[in-house]
Order: structure tokens, then sequence, then C-alpha cells
């Protein structure tokens, strides 16, 4: 069994809200993504930049000009330093391959549970 930290209650983090721990070598930011609760180690792979400090908004769909759609989830996190991209939910980027690094998140309880750090 893996190292298991307690991130806070689940009412601290709602849908859309987020709490930053620090553990491990960078710190890892936890997310409530539509309810479900997703944990990114504070590490852009492009460059090392402090991906949790950047900013969250929903996934904008088009199919055509002047129609488009939003999410409302705010998966998508963008790291501050040049603006790479990444949903939250499988840590992968948008404009290519390279794959942050996520971890597990369970709910004890009313604990948010961060575990394998
Ligand atoms: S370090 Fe994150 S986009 Fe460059």
């Amino acid at each position: 069994m893996g190292t298991r930290h307690v991130v806070g209650r689940v009412d601290e983090i709602p849908p859309g809200g987020s709490k930053f721990v620090q553990v491990g070598k960078f710190g890892v930011g936890v997310y409530n993504v539509g309810g479900e609760y997703r944990a990114v180690t504070n590490y852009c792979p492009h460059r090392g930049g402090p991906l949790c400090v950047g900013m969250r908004y929903p996934v904008i769909e088009s199919d055509e000009p002047y129609q488009f759609e939003v999410s409302g989830s705010d998966e998508i996190l963008k790291c501050p330093w040049h603006g790479w991209e990444f949903d939250l939910r499988d840590g992968i980027s948008e404009v290519g391959t390279k794959r942050i690094r996520t971890h597990t998140v369970r709910v004890e309880g009313d604990l948010v549970v961060l575990e394998g750090v």
C-alpha cells in the first residue's frame, strides 16, 4: 500500500473547486471536475512550469461557425508559463502527446484522500 494524504473534507472542494497540497517533490492539485475528483502533480511536462496555479475553464466545442457548446465542468487546466492545456479527466495535453502526472483520489466518508504520491 502506498502513501495516503487527507486533502480535506468533501464540502471544502465543491464542483469547480480545488485544493493544493504540499506533498511529493512539486505538490499536487486536487480538483473537483463535475463531481469527480482528479489530482495532478504541480509540474508541467513542457518545461516544468507550476501547472496548478494555471487557470481552469470548460471545454468549448463547435461544429460550425457561431454555434458552440460549453461543458460547464472546468476540466481544462492551462499552464501559466506557455499556455499548454491539459484535460484534468485524463491528464492528456490538448496540443500534443504530453501527459501530466495524475494520482488516485478517493472519498472516504466525508474526507477526500490522495493516494500514491
Ligand atoms: S512549462 Fe507549461 S506550457 Fe511551458
